[in-house]
């Protein structure tokens, strides 16, 4: 039989062991201003998995317009755009000791003006960036020891329009990343209606040109893409037309199936915004509205791609640009950038579904979630 002591240790080395793994740094990036309730730059945020609440943790750094930020695959080191007429992409440091502070390294142009997308390389040698006002993609590569970042060794200018009036009279970049085999990236270009194909040179940090895939329909507005993990499907969210194209990727872009991310009886105006698969599971796909304030979740079919609609839930806010899924798979934050609100959800595991969880964060214009482990 076990002693009370035993059992005390038992207990102690359980409650530090869930300690440790219940709680998560996330990163909120978001549009700064000199206003006294204006963000003044990065945010780091604490969520508590078991209870499950999101508190704020603290202003991990202050810099300018920070709308997107990525957390460097080794963990050591963030990076922020600046969305800014002279873009720029900043490099920090993640503060091993203070959790959530973040201490600035450098930064460098983003080779154009409002720079919107940040990823990388596995390896984390190379950051890339897509510059939404200028039509322009660039690589900047990252110093290993220092986690800073170099001037831009790869480059394109994206050219073109479509058919909007108001968003579609020159090239607008706003995504650029890396497939899975990092031989090739793919670039979303908003304004022209079109998706670039770069081949990827690691050892020097270019890019070359190769393909450039029409979008689906006119004036689809492409904005983000997503690879499922075989990769034999792209998954295209079209800011402008609410919708979702699946294409197959290898050996050409096919578009298979085009889905609205709306309920059939809405009739508002809409913007879609981000997309993104379950972290554990392809089997679940989830896209924002800003709009109808909604994330839709759909079911992926592994074999056709097809997406099936499953629920629509309200974002308790306005303006959802961007949400992300816990490296646990279990919770969802949105970032609703016109109520100035961070909402926390649960996953369903087993069915994809979302639920409030009633607990949410008051950040000013937020437009950025990423977790600290990802
Ligand atoms: C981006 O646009 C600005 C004007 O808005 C211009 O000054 C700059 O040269 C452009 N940069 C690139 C890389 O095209
Ligand atoms: C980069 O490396 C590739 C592969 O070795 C080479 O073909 C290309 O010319 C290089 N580009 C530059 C600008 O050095
Ligand atoms: C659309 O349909 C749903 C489900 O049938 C319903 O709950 C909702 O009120 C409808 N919305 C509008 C705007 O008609």
């Amino acid at each position: 039989m076990l002693s009370w002591d035993w059992i005390f240790i038992f207990t102690i080395s359980l409650n530090i062991w869930s300690a440790q793994v219940s709680s998560t740094i996330v990163y909120i990036g978001a549009y700064t201003g000199d206003g006294p309730t204006d963000s003044k730059g990065v945010y780091a945020l604490e969520l508590d998995e078991t209870k499950p609440t999101l508190t704020l943790l603290r202003l991990s750094a202050v810099t300018s317009n920070p709308s997107y930020v990525l957390v460097h695959p080794s963990h050591k080191y963030l990076y922020a755009v600046s969305e800014q007429d002279n873009g720029a992409v900043v490099a920090f440091q993640i503060d091993s000791t203070v959790p959530g502070r973040l201490i600035p390294i450098n930064q460098q142009t983003s080779a154009g003006s409002g720079p919107c997308y940040l990823s990388t390389n596995k390896a984390g040698t190379h950051v890339f960036v897509a510059n939404y006002n200028n039509g322009t993609v660039a690589v900047l590569p990252i110093d290993q020891t220092s986690g800073g970042v170099g001037q831009y060794t790869g480059f394109d200018q994206q050219t073109g329009s479509s058919i909007d009036p108001d968003r579609q009279t020159s090239a607008h970049a706003h995504c650029i990343l890396l497939d899975r085999t990092e031989q090739f990236a793919l670039s979303a270009d908003l304004g022209s209606d079109q998706i670039y194909q770069y081949k990827f040179f690691s050892n020097n940090g270019t890019l070359l040109r190769k393909t450039v895939t029409k979008a689906a329909r006119l004036g689809d507005g492409p904005r983000h893409l997503i690879f499922n993990s075989n990769q034999n499907f792209v998954y295209l969210i079209n800011e402008l037309k609410s919708t979702i194209t699946v294409f197959t990727y290898f050996p050409i872009m096919q578009p298979v199936q085009i889905i609205s991310t709306l309920p059939q009886n809405f009739t508002g105006s809409n913007t879609a915004a981000e997309i993104i698969f379950h972290p554990k599971t392809e089997n679940f796909l989830y896209a924002s509205n800003r709009g109808h304030n909604s994330v839709a979740v759909f079911t992926v079919d592994s074999t056709t791609g097809y997406l099936t609609l499953i629920q629509h839930i309200n974002v308790q806010g306005l303006t959802p640009r961007n949400f992300n899924i816990s490296p646990s798979g279990k919770f969802l934050i949105v970032a609703n950038q016109d109520s100035n609100n961070i909402v926390l959800f649960t996953v369903d595991q087993t069915t994809g579904k979302l639920t409030a969880t009633g607990s949410s964060v008051p950040i000013s214009k937020p437009t950025c979630v990423k977790y600290l482990e990802q």
